[in-house]
């Protein structure tokens, strides 16, 4: 690769605008509004890849930005975003699709550990209490404050909220919340069998849940989303986990404490 495309590619987008103001009109094209967002940090590389552009578009679009930065010359310019798949394990999906399926490999990491945690359970112990409290606050403040909210406040509102495939998801994550308060009330009330029954009916739930969002609705919002909703959405994720930047961590922390705990 050309050693000045190389440069130009991993330069941060908005200098190169406030170089070259016309690129913000070569972006607009493709409905890629730098200016306005909030992050700043993208550089070119990432801005092309973000949007998920498809080949053609994408040529044409780094042949308008470098005849803005080099009139008169023309580069080799390698292709930068992935292509679009209509199914996947997330890798093929655009950034904002892919942190969610991310955040699903957490919750798949704790819901596998859920048979072998209600083989032993005896919620009198304190120790097993713990274990489920645990989960409960995993569930609560993870799976739905953290990741169900992205998806209910911020993704399914960029589409008509009264399709069936959206409000399939949404009763789940209504039925999710139901399971968790009933495994507080068998912890409170001493009754193991309350607790394992809900611990096994969120397993099930969320086991099926995640497969609907990873195979069908993702990859369906994915080719129906505008590329400008795209680059809002990685952004609005972003400033959503910088704000809680421990939650994370916290919670990798966890999985990684009952996988070396349970085993069937
Ligand atoms: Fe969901
Ligand atoms: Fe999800």
């Amino acid at each position: 690769m050309d050693a000045r495309v190389e440069k130009c590619l991993n330069t941060n987008i908005k200098d190169l605008i406030n170089e070259f103001n016309e690129i913000q009109t070569a972006l607009d094209k493709y409905e890629i509004g730098c200016a306005p967002c909030s992050l700043g940090t993208c550089k070119l590389k990432d801005v092309v890849s973000i949007h998920n552009l498809n080949a053609e578009n994408e040529k044409q679009l780094f042949e308008n930005i470098f005849s803005i930065i080099y009139p008169g010359e023309s580069f080799e310019i390698p292709r930068i975003a992935q292509e679009k798949k209509t199914s996947g394990n997330g890798n093929s999906m655009s950034p904002p699709l892919r942190m969610l399926v991310d955040e699903h490999k957490l919750i798949k990491r704790i819901l596998a550990k859920i048979p072998a945690i209600v083989e032993i359970l005896d919620v009198k112990k304190q120790e097993h209490k713990d274990i489920v409290l645990a989960v409960a606050d995993f569930i609560k403040n993870y799976a739905d404050k953290y990741h169900h909210a992205k998806e209910e406040d911020e993704l399914f509102v960029q589409f008509d909220t009264s399709l069936d495939i959206i409000q399939v998801m949404m009763n789940d994550h209504v039925q999710s919340r139901g399971y968790v308060a009933e495994m507080l009330r068998g912890v409170e009330e001493g009754d193991t069998s309350i607790v394992k029954n809900n611990l096994i009916n969120y397993l099930n739930l969320l086991t099926e849940h995640i497969h609907k969002e990873d195979d069908i609705l993702y990859p369906w919002m994915d080719m129906n989303m505008q590329t400008k909703t795209v680059g809002m959405l990685y952004s609005r994720f972003f400033e959503i986990n910088n704000s809680r930047p421990d939650v994370q961590p916290k919670y990798e922390k966890l999985a990684t404490i009952l996988e070396e705990n349970f085993s069937l």
